[in-house]
């Protein structure tokens, strides 16, 4: 058997090096072509790209699912899960994770990728449940991190309780490009010698290992790799779909795939390339390879943020210092893996740290929330000095258990407060998970309705006057 392949070009490949700005429109093309090639699975939903879609696309979300259902009549269809966050930034109360699991699947996923951000396995469970009460595929993803604490053991283990949750799958998900090809020999054959499951690598090019990772990983016997057609590879995406597929082609490993058709496929999506690197989308930085991410053990979607977030405050010049910030702040928090939400807590708050000028001075919401446990479990504990400054009296109060336990059901409150824009029972899963962003979305959906409406009105009148 060889090695199967996940296209990312849809989600991931976009969503790293296009600010997850490819439209439908954009996609719908080549659905054909891309549905003939033999794909294990296109991952296309999910990540940010149901909030780009309605943030700055102005599309529904659910309707380009349902739509790129249509096309892949034969290709599996894969999106990614932040487990009890869903797709937003903090937790959900199981009633909506449930029902989001239940429409993502009506709509047409068949493989729900779902992982946690502390890798605390609690909040993975309602999200593994649902899904194969819906009849998914549940893929349960290890964030991939380093650390004293991330040791082959801790892999081991943390895949052993995947398996018993009810997992169909494994996958590492290595969103920084951390890991080494010696490492991954070793991963990939610990994790095989732990668990029965079928091992998926998710990797990203930023640091320049990526393909060499994957060889090594195929050759201890990883089943998956995901790959990123060439228009869209490289850099802070995933390695090049055509290059693997001829890497592994004649070889036992070979993945059966015609790399004819991806060409046609990758001169399809070249010009979009050409287009956002003219329109300044596509930052040519990003492209090459990053030794930052090496040192600072960052992903590149965190670097490209704290460069905006300096930018905003006009203190570029600290970018240095906030990088250096980071680690610290990673360890203080109890060393969670970097990816969101954590990476947009942790960043942020080294942000902070650095240009108040003094350490913990201001506390995010957010920081608050980790160290009150509100978003789980970090396997290492937090610096004690940093919860007595940020939380003070209030450190009472942090709690031990699944966070969602003390969250009461939200799905009839969301429903309350958004009735009136509902055109689809969707749109209170929008609504649940970005409410000012979705509100925005259903008015300027309404406007364009009656906009078009008022247009056919008009048309009539004059071909009837009256
Ligand atoms: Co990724």
């Amino acid at each position: 058997m060889g090695v199967k392949i996940t296209e990312t070009i849809l989600r991931d490949a976009h969503q790293s090096l296009i600010a997850t700005r490819m439209s439908t429109e954009q996609m719908l093309p080549i659905i054909d072509k891309m549905d003939q090639v033999g794909y294990h699975a296109v991952e296309c939903w999910g990540g940010a790209t149901f909030d780009a879609c309605l943030r700055f696309l102005k599309e529904d979300p659910w309707e380009r699912l349902r739509k790129l259902r249509d096309g892949f009549k034969n290709t599996k269809l894969q999106m990614l899960f932040r487990g009890q966050n869903i797709l937003g930034y903090s937790q959900y109360p199981d009633d909506v994770v449930e029902y989001f699991v239940q429409k993502s699947i009506a709509n047409g996923i068949d493989i729900i990728r779902i992982f946690d951000c502390l890798n605390d396995v609690r909040n993975l469970q309602t999200a593994v449940n649902a899904t194969k009460k819906e009849g998914g595929h549940a893929q349960v993803a290890l964030s991939y991190t380093l650390g004293d604490a991330y040791t082959m053991d801790y892999w081991m283990e943390t895949a052993k309780k995947i398996e018993d949750m009810g997992a169909d799958s494994i996958c590492i998900k290595d969103m920084a490009g951390l890991l080494i090809p010696k490492k991954a020999t070793e991963l990939v054959t610990a994790l095989k010698s732990a668990t029965t499951l079928p091992i998926d690598l998710h990797t990203h090019y930023t640091s320049g290992v990526a393909s060499m990772t994957y060889l090594k990983a195929v050759e201890a016997g990883c089943d998956i790799i995901d790959t990123a057609m060439s228009p869209l590879a490289l850099g802070t995406s995933q390695p090049a779909t055509e290059v693997m597929v001829k890497a592994f082609q004649d070889t036992e490993y070979d993945t059966g795939l015609d790399l004819n058709k991806l060409i046609e496929i990758a001169n399809y999506f070249a010009p979009i390339r050409e287009e956002a690197l003219k329109s300044g989308l596509l930052n040519p930085k990003v492209l090459g390879v990053n030794i930052q991410t090496l040192k600072y053990q960052v992903p590149g979607g965190m670097l490209s943020n704290l460069v905006s977030q300096l930018k905003e405050q006009g203190a570029e010049d600290k970018y240095e210092e906030v990088l250096n910030e980071v680690p610290r702040v990673r360890k203080d928090l109890g060393e969670p893996p970097l990816v969101t939400p954590s990476s947009q807590i942790v960043g942020t708050q080294a942000v902070f740290n650095v240009l108040t000028g003094e350490r913990y001075k201001v506390a995010t919401a957010q920081t608050k929330d980790i160290l009150l446990g509100k978003y789980g479990q970090t396997v290492k504990p937090f610096n004690p000095e940093v919860v007595e400054k940020v939380l003070g009296e209030d450190a009472k109060n942090a709690i031990t258990c699944r966070p969602a336990d003390l969250l009461e059901p939200g799905l009839a409150k969301f429903e309350e407060e958004m009735k009136q824009y509902k055109q689809q029972d969707e749109d209170v899963l929008s609504y649940a998970l970005f409410p000012q962003v979705a509100t925005e979305f259903f008015k300027y959906r309404e406007a364009q309705q009656t906009g078009v409406d008022a247009k056919v009105a008009d048309s009539e009148n004059k071909a009837y006057p009256v």
